[in-house]
């Protein structure tokens, strides 16, 4: 490696140009490496990884395993030459393994990725980290201590357009952060169609509490990134309401969530959803005095003009235009004048999607990115900086929201799981 275009790591994930350059140095080092990996998990998120996979030439599939047979049978289909396996530890200890790719439900997070860990193996897992804090603590700590590579899927962190989004508000564009609000709506039940009733709890897990957190893990965990990311701070009280509201069909997680997480400057960071309803889609909205940004489309808006422009524009157009076809509101016609509401696009070639599908996006949006990062990172043993702290408290934020909402109080904080 030329040390002398060695990035400053601490820039990685808050500049566009540093988070490329990272990418192109990473990619040199690994030339001509092999990442020998197991996957475990085969179902819809895990084939989506596996066709990435095909894709990355330093990526070799030399293990899959997954307890669902149908579901191993497609991962077997694709990789003919990997040994199958119905037990992960029998995957895990496979020396031909060097790291793996955990895509298995929420549940099992922690114990496949603790133990391969600690069986000195290099771990990618997919997002939320795990299912309660006391295990997020459990993998920091085994992590730390390992010396091994853990990548956790927070795709974001690898889309250009979430990049220049960070590296705009860092500069100042949007002013002073007063706001960043969430929220994922979809409209369908969240169930997979059953081969026999008796797979219930394997195919439908995202709707039970022993193996889910819900909307929580599974769609806000993504967006909550968006606090550390944008306040660089924690929150230190989170309130909400969470209900079982419109998909009463014997589901244990809410289908309706609130929450409000509040900073000791008085800022705050909202996330809402519910999946009967998807006219708003999906955003993360972060908002300054002086603009705001939607990141997940890569637009920005500029408080600019001024509403004395504003109302100097409106009377050039009644001045063009017959009064009569002109949209007048009343106190505030904002939404009705539209080339203010258009949003500039932060990037060219902006890939943007609307979020509904389950496994992955059908354009990219990181996700291969951070699969190649993984297997140059098992090669080279360079990580991207701050992707587990990230995934640590975005996962910590998820699970926090799910306790306010469950014992129906202002949860503080806790200290004893701050790491940094
Ligand atoms: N980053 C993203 O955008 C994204 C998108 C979709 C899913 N995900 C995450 O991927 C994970 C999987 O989601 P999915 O939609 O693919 O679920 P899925 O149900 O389609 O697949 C999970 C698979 O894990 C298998 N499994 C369960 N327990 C196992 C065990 N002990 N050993 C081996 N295999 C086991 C199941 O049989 C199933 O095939 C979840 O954590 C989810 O949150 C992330």
């Amino acid at each position: 490696m030329n040390t002398n275009h060695s990035t400053d790591a601490s820039t990685v994930i808050y500049s566009l140009d540093a988070f490329k350059a990272f990418m192109q140095e990473q990619a040199q080092e690994a030339l001509g490496g092999k990442a020998k990996l197991a996957l475990i998990g085969t179902g819809s998120r895990g084939m989506y990884h596996a066709n990435n996979l095909l894709q990355i030439p330093q990526a070799e599939v030399v293990a899959v395993c997954d307890i669902f047979q149908p579901h191993l049978d497609q991962a077997v289909k694709l990789f003919p030459k990997a040994k199958a396996y119905t037990n992960y530890l029998d995957a895990i200890h496979d020396p031909n393994v060097e790291g793996v790719l955990i895509s298995s439900s929420l549940d099992t997070h922690a114990p496949i990725t603790l133990a391969a860990l600690r069986a000195g193996k290099h771990v990618f897992c997919e997002k939320a980290m795990a299912r309660t804090m006391e295990e997020c603590k459990e993998i920091y700590t085994a992590y730390q201590e390992s010396g091994k590579v853990l990548y956790i899927g927070l795709q974001r962190l690898f889309d250009p357009k979430y990049l220049k989004g960070i590296e705009l508000i860092r500069q100042g564009v949007l002013g002073e952060i007063v706001d960043i609000r969430n929220y994922w709506y979809r409209n369908n039940d969240w169930r997979r169609p059953l081969l026999k009733p008796s797979d219930e709890k394997i195919i439908n897990w995202r709707l039970y509490r022993a193996t889910s957190g819900g909307l929580m893990t599974e769609l806000a965990a993504h967006q909550l990134q968006l606090g550390t990311w944008v306040y660089q701070d924690l929150p230190d009280y989170v309130t909400g309401f969470g209900d079982i509201m419109y998909w009463k069909d014997g589901r244990e997680v809410y289908d309706s969530v609130s929450v409000i997480y509040h900073y000791p400057n008085g800022k705050r960071m909202t996330f809402e959803s519910i999946i009967s309803n998807k006219h708003y889609g999906m955003d993360e909205e972060v908002l300054g005095n002086k603009g705001t940004l939607e990141m997940a489309k890569g637009l920005l808006y500029l408080e600019e003009p001024t509403p004395a422009s504003n109302i100097l524009q409106f009377i050039q157009e009644s001045e063009q235009k017959n009064p009569q076809s002109l949209k007048v509101a009343g106190s505030s016609w904002r939404p009705e004048i539209l080339y203010e509401t258009k949003g500039i696009p932060i990037l060219e070639n902006l890939q943007v999607h609307d979020g509904s599908n389950t496994t992955g996006a059908a354009v990219d949006d990181g996700s291969k990115g951070l699969l190649e990062s993984f297997c140059n990172a098992m090669i080279t043993g360079k990580s991207m900086p701050m992707l587990v702290e990230e995934a640590y408290y975005s996962c910590l934020l998820a699970l926090l929201g799910n306790q306010t909402m469950d014992e129906h109080r202002i949860v503080p904080f806790p200290d004893e799981y701050k790491i940094r």
